[in-house]
């Protein structure tokens, strides 16, 4: 038996590392209560239902934000994009005020960065166990998006974006201006 008692260590570790390799787009979720606003990244955000307009976050169950949503019964989600890496490590950080010096957009009930090259205003539908996360799922009653954006990237563990032929160019351009 002794020789099998860290298998499912292994299969953890290899779990953590091949799904790394599914690149994601990067997100802040964001809500607010009477003690103030709570946010912090989540690359686990997918778009579930058109009717009704659906989509869903997965969070640590233990995390303020996520109990902060269940007390507001809204939140956002902030999609981020290709420069805003300070961003998404200022949000995965436990910190008391992760607003400071963050700017946001009036006129919402829950945060909405400026920086978001896309945002979803959602109203709580269900919060639901998912191992020791839970799935919160977000009926979608404001959203809007920046053309000519890029996105954020997650992949192996890493910031990245993604390299379109224009971004390709530009690159190219960059190079040969810096000779
Ligand atoms: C790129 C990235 C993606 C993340 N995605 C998630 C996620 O989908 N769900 C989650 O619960 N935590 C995720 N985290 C971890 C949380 O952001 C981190 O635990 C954060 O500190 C939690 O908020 P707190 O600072 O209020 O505790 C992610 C972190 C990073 C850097």
């Amino acid at each position: 038996m002794s020789m099998f008692e860290k298998a499912p260590l292994r299969l953890e570790s290899s779990y953590r590392d091949a799904i790394s390799h599914f690149a994601t787009g990067v997100t802040v979720i964001t809500t607010t209560t009477e003690s103030g606003h709570a946010g912090m990244t989540a690359s686990a955000v997918t778009s579930l239902s058109l009717d009704p307009l659906q989509l869903l976050t997965c969070l640590r169950t233990e995390l303020p934000t996520r109990s902060a949503i269940e007390l507001s019964g809204r939140f956002a989600v902030n999609v981020l994009g290709a420069h805003a890496e300070d961003l998404a490590i200022k949000f995965a950080t436990p910190s008391a005020d992760k607003f400071a010096g963050v700017p946001l957009v009036g006129g919402h009930p829950v945060p909405v960065l400026r920086e978001a090259i896309a945002y979803f205003v959602c109203d709580l539908a269900a919060a639901l166990p998912g191992g020791d996360h839970t799935i919160m799922v977000g009926n979608v009653v404001d959203c809007g998006h920046r053309a000519d954006s890029q996105p954020l990237v997650h992949f192996s563990r890493q910031f990245s974006e993604i390299c379109t032929p224009a971004t390709h160019e530009r690159q190219a351009r960059q190079h040969e201006m810096s000779w």
